[in-house]
């Protein structure tokens, strides 16, 4: 994470309103940031600290599929989180598909080339970061086909664009276990607890952050990960 004893870090989230969203935007509070909401939805966020005054944040509405018009805003940011992301479960029609790979895989992969074209651009300030949320839906099952498809598209878009982005920006890879929120009502941890535990390994400079009760993930990830950086490797052509 960069040095939070300088100046203090700008941080934007999108999905901000969602349980996580607002989650790490406390986190974030907490630590001193300034914070920029990424919202889809037009409802106005209001977050109170813990000290019960309200949590001064700039919220800004987006769309997917707009992504360049946050180009001028991304230029203050330093660490952006590409957070959003639904859910449509069993819905397999033609509409769920085209929803889930263009709000889930898409409109985040064109947002993290977005900003490190503009992070390629700072001079003088910290190194940028973009911090991903794949999920554990990367490599387990999450009962929910097209939840796993376009989250596996995002983690191998990520995987594949990596070596190039990171000239540009230090990318960091959340994968996430079952949390309790819109999007997962049956989650067995608590969204706040896994805000927590993704600031902690952020600090200890972690690039690939796992929180999740499944010890299976802990092993599979790092070995996916790193089969896709060999595999990418060996095929890339200069
Ligand atoms: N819950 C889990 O078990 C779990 C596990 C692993 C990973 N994750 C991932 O964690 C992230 C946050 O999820 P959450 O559990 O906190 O769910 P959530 O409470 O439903 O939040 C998701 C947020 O995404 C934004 N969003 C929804 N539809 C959108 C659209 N069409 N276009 C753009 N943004 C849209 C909304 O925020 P705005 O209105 O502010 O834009 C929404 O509140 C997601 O990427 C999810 O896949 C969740």
């Amino acid at each position: 994470m960069p040095d939070p004893s300088s100046a203090p870090l700008t941080v934007a989230i999108t999905g901000a309103s969602g349980a996580l969203g607002q989650a790490l935007l406390r986190r974030f509070h907490g630590r001193g940031a300034q914070l920029i909401a990424l919202c889809h939805g037009r409802t106005p966020l209001q977050l109170d600290g813990p000290d019960g005054q309200p949590i001064p944040l700039h919220q800004v509405h987006w769309q997917v599929g707009e992504e360049a018009v946050l180009e001028p805003l991304l230029e203050q940011v330093d660490v952006l989180v590409i957070n959003h992301g639904i859910n449509v479960h069993g819905d397999c029609s033609a509409e769920a598909t085209g929803s889930s790979l263009e709000v889930n895989a898409l409109s985040a992969w064109r947002l993290l080339e977005l900003f490190a074209v503009v992070a390629q651009r700072r001079e003088g300030r910290r190194r940028a970061e973009v911090w991903v949320n794949t999920s554990e839906a990367e490599i387990q099952p999450a009962v929910s086909p097209l939840y796993e498809i376009s989250k596996r598209l995002l983690g191998q878009l990520l995987s594949l664009r990596a070596p190039e982005l990171a000239q540009a920006l230090r990318l960091r890879r959340l994968v996430l276990g079952p949390f309790r929120s819109a999007l997962n009502p049956v989650g067995v941890m608590g969204a706040d607890w896994v805000a927590g535990e993704i600031l902690r390994q952020a600090e200890w400079n972690c690039s690939l952050i796992i929180v999740t009760p499944n010890p299976l993930t802990y092993l599979l990830m790092p070995l996916a990960t790193l089969g896709r950086w060999a595999y990418v490797g060996l095929l890339r052509r200069s």
